[in-house]
């Protein structure tokens, strides 16, 4: 989604703007603009990539001055064009903003506002905010800003320039990240730490409802009465390299291959001498031993994350699972009752319909434990517990790293609950720990088939017809059918081709009409007790033309009589197979992304955090 960065100090503003703008290309956008305060503020905007914009301010010779804000846009409001691009600034041009978020009562301030004689020039929404705090200002900039805060509804994480103050850069958020850098007679604003690292890793984190007002060599923090507020400086702990592509063509390269490690952090960490220790959780043991319901919340593969998470939790706890997708759960009542949990899953712990859904959850009186990569976002702080999946930062839009480790914190809960619960017999207690622990180095040993599966996409491609190229079907039955999801999202979301996850038994219902000769049908089939009913679901669409590619477990040999390629993956239960299944998809899709010459990092028409409704 849109990102802010913000810089206040003596070096020129415009070259850390566009280079902390690059940091966070990661979140999608599709316009980008800056604006830098010297005699005047000067604005340059421009639709499409960060590099046009780069072009246009060399091509001016630069930006003088040395404090600015900048903005890579997600449009919400009004096409992605130059004029609707950040920043935008009032009719006098005494103020000029970037906004990240939706201002959701725009229309009626807007509307007042032209009333008034006050013209605008863009559809945004964010335009209002500069009109009016124009409108308001009185000479006092924060008590501006304060005015302008009761007046405004939604969401939003505002940098704000004023012509009156050629020193100060303000910042406000409600419900959008925000932090403020903190640097050597510099400072700066940013959504997200990346923008920030090459140049500090000490930062504040603005909370909702809370203003900034930033200089060269002073961070001074308020609350909406102006009383001053004291928060710690929290210090990145991750390499920045780490927030670096390390040598790979793509992120998501680097970050498929970063599992192993991913999984040693969030598994390794947690476990000691036999025993599972789910962090400093407040959820007691009488909770979970009464619990009634566990509802999952969450958006996307955080959401495939839960479909598998539904099974095994119901089969090592005995206690019922809904999944839910959070911007379903928000508005369909759910029923909640006051022994029941909520878990929300999210990487960037920013997604607007998760939070939305927690607060739900919570407004009920219900238990919310989050499932979260970014540490101190918006879902961690609100929730009553976190588990961290302590996956590092994930740049690439398309997640691995970060579906693979929440799958490993659903698999602790569940065992964690189960002990707990005495649902689980002690003996295949200790073998599920022994299997999770062996989790990380069977996953780094499916890297071994990375040649074959590039093979694999680039025969996809030279093969078939048209439509068989661009339809894949991915089955599997059980948990398999749930790791299906995933893989079918990763095919779509990186190289664009169609594809399809389907519960196995399900294709005779119908979809086994789109079968023809040379249909890619990836088959899952790792689940002991439903392998020969999946086998079975192979020869129907053999039958009926499909090229089949199976995913099954070492030593299921036979399957090679009836499926075109084999991959295997190591044994572990079947309760943790999803792990490993989904690693061959991912490379199978990111190799066809590549033989499509796709942008794999930053797919068309997606971001990675997607922090409006
Ligand atoms: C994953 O590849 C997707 N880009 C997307 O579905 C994502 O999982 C979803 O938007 C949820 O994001 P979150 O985990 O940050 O909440």
């Amino acid at each position: 989604m849109c990102g802010i960065v913000g810089y206040a100090g003596y070096q020129p503003a415009a070259p850390f703007l566009l280079e902390g703008l690059q940091k966070l290309e990661y979140r999608g956008y599709d316009s980008a603009g800056i604006a830098v305060f010297s005699d005047k503020v000067r604005t340059m905007k421009s639709q499409g990539r960060l590099a046009t914009l780069r072009e246009k301010v060399d091509a001016a010779g630069g930006i003088p001055g040395t404090l600015g804000i900048g903005h890579t846009r997600w449009a919400t409001h009004g096409a992605p064009n130059d004029i609707n691009s950040h920043p935008h600034s009032s009719m006098t041009g005494r103020i000029t903003v970037v906004h990240n978020g939706i201002i959701e009562n725009y229309i009626p301030l807007k509307e007042e506002l032209q009333a008034e004689g006050i013209v605008f020039r863009s559809e945004t929404d964010t335009e209002v905010v500069a009109q009016l705090f124009d409108k308001l200002y009185d000479g006092d900039l924060v008590g501006t800003l304060i005015q302008v805060v009761g007046k405004i509804r939604g969401s939003y994480a505002l940098g704000i320039l004023c012509k009156d103050y050629p020193d100060t850069l303000l910042a406000v958020r409600k419900d959008s990240p925000m932090i403020i850098g903190l640097g050597e007679h510099e400072n700066y604003i940013a959504s997200d730490i990346p923008a920030v690292l090459d140049h500090t890793r000490n930062y504040y984190l603005l909370n909702d409802n809370e203003i900034a007002i930033i200089k060269a060599d002073s961070v001074e923090l308020l609350d909406l009465d102006r009383n001053p507020i004291h928060h710690d400086v929290y210090t990145v702990d991750y390499d920045i390299s780490a927030a670096e592509k390390g040598g790979y063509d793509y992120f998501m390269m680097k970050e498929i291959k970063e599992q192993p490690n991913a999984l040693r952090t969030c598994i390794g960490s947690r476990i000691q001498n036999g025993k599972i220790q789910l962090d400093k959780i407040r959820l007691t043991e009488e909770q979970i031993k009464n619990m009634g319901r566990i509802h999952i919340v969450a958006c996307g593969s955080a959401w495939h994350a839960a479909m598998v998470g539904k099974y095994v939790i119901e089969e090592l706890t005995r206690i019922p699972v809904e999944v839910d997708l959070a911007s379903e759960f928000r508005y369909r009542r759910p029923i909640l009752k006051p022994n029941d949990l909520c878990i929300t899953i999210s990487q960037s712990g920013e997604t607007a319909d998760t939070l939305a859904a927690l607060r739900e959850a919570r407004a009920n009186n219900v238990h919310v434990l989050s499932i979260v990569n970014a540490v101190g976002s918006s879902i961690a702080r609100e929730s009553d517990d976190v588990l961290y999946t302590m996956a590092g930062p994930e740049i690439a839009v398309a997640t691995t790293k970060g579906y693979t480790t929440q799958l490993a914190v659903l698999y602790l809960v569940a065992l964690k609950f189960g002990m707990i619960r005495d649902t689980i017999p002690a003996k295949l207690a200790e073998k599920l720990l022994h299997d999770l622990e062996a989790l990380p180095d069977q996953l780094e040993s499916l890297f071994n088939d990375e040649e074959a599966l590039k093979q694999l996409a680039k025969d996809h491609q030279a093969r078939g017809t048209e439509k068989t190229r661009n339809n894949v079907f991915i089955i599997g039955r059980g948990i398999d059918y749930g790791a299906s999801l995933e893989s079918s999202l990763k095919l779509k979301e990186i190289s664009y081709v169609h594809s399809e996850a389907y519960a196995a038994g399900e294709l005779k219902h119908g979809t086994i009409s789109l079968i023809e000769e040379g249909t890619l049908v990836v088959a899952v089939a790792t689940q002991k007790p439903l392998y020969e009913k999946l086998i079975s679901n192979v020869k129907e669409v053999k039958a009926r033309g499909a090229y089949v590619v199976a995913i099954v477990r070492e030593g299921c040999t036979d399957v090679e009589s009836v499926a075109d390629q084999v991959f295997y993956i190591p044994n572990t239960s079947d309760l943790f197979t999803s792990t490993l299944t989904v690693v061959p998809m991912q490379l199978f899709a990111y190799y066809t992304a590549i033989e499509l010459g796709c942008d794999v990092d930053k797919p068309r028409n997606l971001a990675k955090s997607v922090t409006v409704e």
